[in-house]
């Protein structure tokens, strides 16, 4: 997407060095983080430089072809299997993490030459992905929708495009009059920091709901639909995505209105029976109990917001049962969230 004048992805290498878009900075500072080797960007994963499955996913790719091009020759196939590892216990939850770093390994174990040019397909791949998925999720948005979604899936959280957001950009390039209402998103604030800082910059109106607001304007028939995306699908389609993402789905069932998930087939988990088996990251407190961001002066800050001493809980994501989900939009087409129709897509 475009930054200002220039074209920009999330997540790219040159040779050994993989460059990311600094999620943490934005929407304050526009910085590309440069990771020198697979460790730099395991650690870009982890603090979250990198977020959102499908990035996730591209930057993991990266990470593995950066391990096999750093491997000694004489302890080649030991380095890269325990690269693997360390790149599999960054972030638990998103499932591209899993399916890229397995794909690199597999072609950096014959060739560590081509481990490189299998990371850089798979995040073109990401790319075309995302531009399907909007024109599948664009024919359910009517002109003069009004929407939700929450957390960030928008171009950010993909190599371009996003997932839930690629339909809204879609619709917003044919014409139609949307609205999209974003979710904070605490704590991380991905939906107020990100997903505004996108839609702002592609002219969508829009505005930032506190993340307990979404309820109340679905009772007052102010959304017409929800669009999110997902970090991990499992077989029977219970779907793990955003802390704060099951909520939504329980009270848009309520109301009776449509609930749709967006993802890359990358995203499913076809060897998960259920979301009772996916695992849920656990992140640190300090993210509940403190903020940060520039004060007026653009001084960074790091503030309480909450009472000293208490303690916190940080589950990362949630899991909604396929039965609140109307349907599942991939780059394969858009399926009913059954066992069945998921299966076919593999
Ligand atoms: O913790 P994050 O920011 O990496 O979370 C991932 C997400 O952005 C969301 O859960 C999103 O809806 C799915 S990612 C395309």
């Amino acid at each position: 997407m475009k930054v200002g004048d220039n074209y920009y992805v999330t997540v790219w290498a040159d040779g050994q060095t993989v460059y990311m878009i600094d999620q943490t900075k934005l929407p304050y500072h526009f910085e590309i983080y440069q990771a020198e080797n697979y460790l730099q960007t395991c650690e870009a994963i982890k603090n979250m430089v990198v977020r959102g499955a499908g990035a996730i996913g591209a930057a993991a790719g990266y990470a593995m072809a950066q391990a096999c091009m750093e491997a000694p020759k004489t302890n080649y196939e030991r380095f890269i299997s325990r690269a693997r590892q360390d790149i599999e216990a960054t972030r638990p939850t998103a499932q591209n993490l899993f399916f890229a770093t397995k794909e690199v390994y597999e072609t950096g174990s014959r060739s560590a030459h081509k481990a490189l040019e299998k990371a850089r397909s798979l995040a073109e791949e990401n790319i075309d992905e995302g531009r399907k998925i909007g024109a599948y999720g664009n024919t359910f948005i009517k002109d003069g929708s009004n929407i939700e979604t929450h957390c960030n899936a928008g171009w950010l959280a993909f190599v371009d495009h996003g997932s839930a957001l690629a339909p809204i950009y879609q619709a917003k390039r044919e014409g139609k009059n949307i609205f999209v209402y974003a979710d904070e998103t605490r704590p991380r604030g991905q939906g107020a920091r990100l997903t505004a800082w996108e839609l702002k910059n592609e002219h969508i109106p829009h505005a930032i709901i506190a993340d307990n607001a979404g309820a109340w304007l679905m009772a007052q028939g102010k959304i017409d639909m929800i669009i999110v995306g997902a970090d991990r699908i499992a077989a029977n389609g219970d779907v793990a995505n955003k802390i704060g993402t099951l909520e939504k789905a329980v009270a848009a069932y309520h109301y009776g209105i449509p609930f749709y998930v967006t993802a890359p087939v990358s995203t499913i988990d076809f060897a998960c029976k259920n979301g009772r088996e996916i695992v849920i990251e656990e992140r640190a407190k300090e993210e509940v109990l403190f903020q940060e961001g520039p004060n007026a002066q653009g001084d960074w800050h790091k503030i309480s917001v909450s009472s000293p001493g208490s303690e916190a809980l940080n589950p990362a994501f949630d899991v909604t049962p396929a039965q609140y989900i109307s349907a599942i939009i991939t780059e394969k087409g858009v399926v009913d969230p059954t066992p069945s129709q998921i299966q076919n897509l593999k």
